[in-house]
């Protein structure tokens, strides 16, 4: 039975006046039984994230790290380091980094690679344009993205696949229910052909896109959603908490 996941993605937002909401989230869900919660705080709150939530239900994750050990890449921080500040996951191939950073699945592979090494779940993202969507290539995009980002001997233990259609994300528009069963089953069906059944079941399918309190439930009753990673109703308690209660 694969534990339901609510994750957050702050992406560039907060500062340590925020780091009130994750006590308060731990708070609102003491002790949530079969579901994970993750919080991923921009790199210059983790150590502080880390600190806040110790002991209770919120684990908290990076938003991206270099494939390297270490060594002369300014600006970038290893996956040890993020481990070190007090990490258990870390977002990988987030389709702004996708867009922003130039970053391939060749790239997105490596990274995970390195993340899984140092102990971190990978939490991998894939998702579709809407270009690419209304030329009906979604499935064909969203598998190659996971054959070529998601590494050899992955399993439920240390990753998390997260499908975030591009064009829903941060805009309010939200596939069908219809849409995101028929991506879900796909993925599934493409973890089982790779790595088998048994292995793919454990391996938890995130939808992200405009998740919010209102159809949080709704999008959890789809077949093979196991959880959200939620951007912008991630910020604040009120309205993560209810997202989070969904899944409980
Ligand atoms: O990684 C989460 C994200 O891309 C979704 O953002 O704001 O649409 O929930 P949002």
């Amino acid at each position: 039975m694969r534990r339901k996941l609510a994750a957050g993605n702050w992406k560039m937002n907060g500062t340590g006046a925020e780091l009130a909401e994750l006590a308060a989230l731990a708070q609102s869900h003491p002790a949530p039984e079969g579901t994970d919660i993750l919080i991923c705080p921009p790199a210059t709150l983790l150590s502080r994230a880390a600190d806040t939530t110790r002991g209770g239900p919120v684990q908290v994750g990076g938003q991206d790290c270099h494939a390297a050990a270490s060594g002369a890449h300014t600006g970038d921080l290893s996956a040890a380091m993020l481990l070190d500040a007090g990490a258990s996951a870390v977002i990988l191939g987030h389709s702004e980094r996708r867009a922003d950073h130039g970053e391939t699945d060749a790239i997105v592979l490596a990274k995970a690679e390195a993340a899984i090494a140092a102990g971190l779940l990978a939490v991998v993202c894939l998702g579709e344009t809407l270009e690419e969507r209304e030329a009906g290539k979604t499935l064909s995009v969203v598998g190659t993205q996971l054959a070529g980002s998601v590494p050899e001997g992955a399993s439920g233990a240390t990753l998390v696949v997260a499908y975030e259609p591009v064009w829903a994300i941060g805009t309010g528009k939200v596939p069908t229910l219809e849409q995101i069963g028929e991506v879900h089953d796909f993925l599934r069906a493409e973890l089982t052909n790779r790595f088998g059944a048994e292995t793919a079941e454990g391996i938890r399918l995130l939808y992200g896109g405009s998740v919010k309190p209102g159809n949080a439930a709704e999008i959890f009753a789809v077949s093979n959603v196991d959880g959200a990673l939620v951007g912008g109703a991630s910020l604040t308690a009120a309205d993560f908490s209810p997202i989070i209660s969904a899944l409980e």
